[in-house]
C-alpha cells in the first residue's frame, strides 16, 4: 500500500439516510490545494478498493473530512458508511483537480455551483481567505433534491461567519443560495433554470452571470456539468483548458458512483 497513506477516522456524522460525512487524520506531509481530491478507500479482500473523493476540509486544518453518498450496494460506500471512530482509512498521496481558483481569470463575482456531493470541494474553497481577497462576492449554490441533503449548511450560514480570522469577510463576501428540487423550501428548482430565468441573481441582488467580469466553478453530475457549461458557453464564458491554464469557469465531476 505504497501508494496511500492510513489515517485514522476521527468523527462519523450522518445527514440522512444517505449522505454522511466523516474527518479523519492527515499525514504531515500532504499537501493540497482547496479544491482538489484524493482517492480514498478501504483494503478489501487484500487489495485497496479506492474511489475519488473531494477534500471537504481545507489545506490549513489538521484533519481531512469528506462527504459521501451512501450506495447500498456500492462496493466502497456500502462498507464505508459503516466507519467508526478509530477505524482506518487510505488515503493517497497525491491530491489532483481542476477546481482551483488559480486557474481562473481575475474577476468580480465567483459563482460556486454545487449538485449533490458536488459541495465537498466548495466547502474548502469558502474556508480559504484567498478566495475572499480575489472576489468581491463569493456566490455558493447547492443544489439538492431534499432539504435534508443540503450538508453544511448550519456551519456555513452560523459558524463559518464567526470564523475568529476572516469571519468578517466571509459575513461580508459569501453569498450561499442552497436550492432543493423535490420538496418544498425558501428556494426551489434546478441551478440551471436559476440561472436561464435570471432568479438566482435577482434574489440575491447581484448583477447577472456576465464572462467579461464573473468567474464559475462547477461539481456535480455528468448531466449537470454539460448542461451548466453549455449555458456558460453560450454566453461566452470560456472554459480553463487544463490544470495551470486560466479560464473563466473550471469543472469537476462529483464522483458519486461508489
Ligand atoms: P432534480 O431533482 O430535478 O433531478 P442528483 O442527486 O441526481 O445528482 O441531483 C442533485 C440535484 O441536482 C437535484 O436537485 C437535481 O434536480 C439536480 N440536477 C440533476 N440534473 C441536473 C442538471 N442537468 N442540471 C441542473 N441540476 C440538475
Amino acid at each position: 500500500m505504497a501508494a496511500f497513506n492510513t489515517e485514522q477516522v476521527l468523527s462519523v456524522h450522518h445527514w440522512n439516510d444517505t449522505l454522511f460525512s466523516f474527518t479523519t487524520t492527515r499525514d504531515a506531509a500532504l499537501r493540497f490545494h482547496n479544491g482538489h481530491f484524493v482517492m480514498i478507500g478501504l483494503e478489501v479482500d487484500g487489495k485497496p478498493l479506492m474511489r475519488a473523493y473531494s477534500i471537504a476540509s481545507a489545506n490549513y486544518e489538521e484533519n481531512l473530512e469528506f462527504l459521501s453518498i451512501k450506495v447500498q450496494d456500492g462496493p466502497l460506500t456500502s462498507r464505508l458508511q459503516h466507519l467508526k471512530e478509530g477505524d482506518t482509512i487510505l488515503v493517497s498521496r497525491k491530491p489532483v483537480g481542476t477546481l482551483v481558483i488559480d486557474d481562473l481569470r481575475a474577476g468580480r463575482n465567483l459563482f460556486l455551483f454545487g449538485t449533490g456531493t458536488g459541495l465537498a470541494p466548495f466547502m474548502s474553497i469558502i474556508k480559504d481567505p484567498d478566495t475572499y481577497e480575489r472576489f468581491e462576492k463569493v456566490v455558493l449554490v447547492h443544489g439538492v433534491r431534499f432539504v435534508s441533503e443540503l450538508a453544511y449548511s448550519d456551519f456555513i450560514q452560523n459558524e463559518l461567519p464567526q470564523n475568529e480570522y476572516f469571519g468578517e469577510v466571509v459575513r461580508e463576501k459569501l453569498l450561499y443560495y442552497p436550492t432543493v428540487t423535490r420538496e418544498a423550501f425558501r428556494n426551489t428548482g434546478r441551478i440551471t433554470d436559476l440561472i436561464e430565468t435570471g432568479k438566482l441573481c435577482e434574489d440575491l441582488g447581484i448583477p447577472q452571470l456576465d464572462p467579461a467580469q464573473d468567474r464559475a466553478m462547477l461539481c456535480g453530475s455528468p448531466a449537470m456539468l454539460a448542461d451548466i457549461s453549455a449555458m456558460l458557453d453560450k454566453r461566452g464564458f470560456e472554459v480553463s483548458p487544463g490544470v495551470g491554464q486560466p479560464g473563466d469557469y473550471v469543472i469537476e465531476r462529483a464522483f458519486v458512483e461508489k
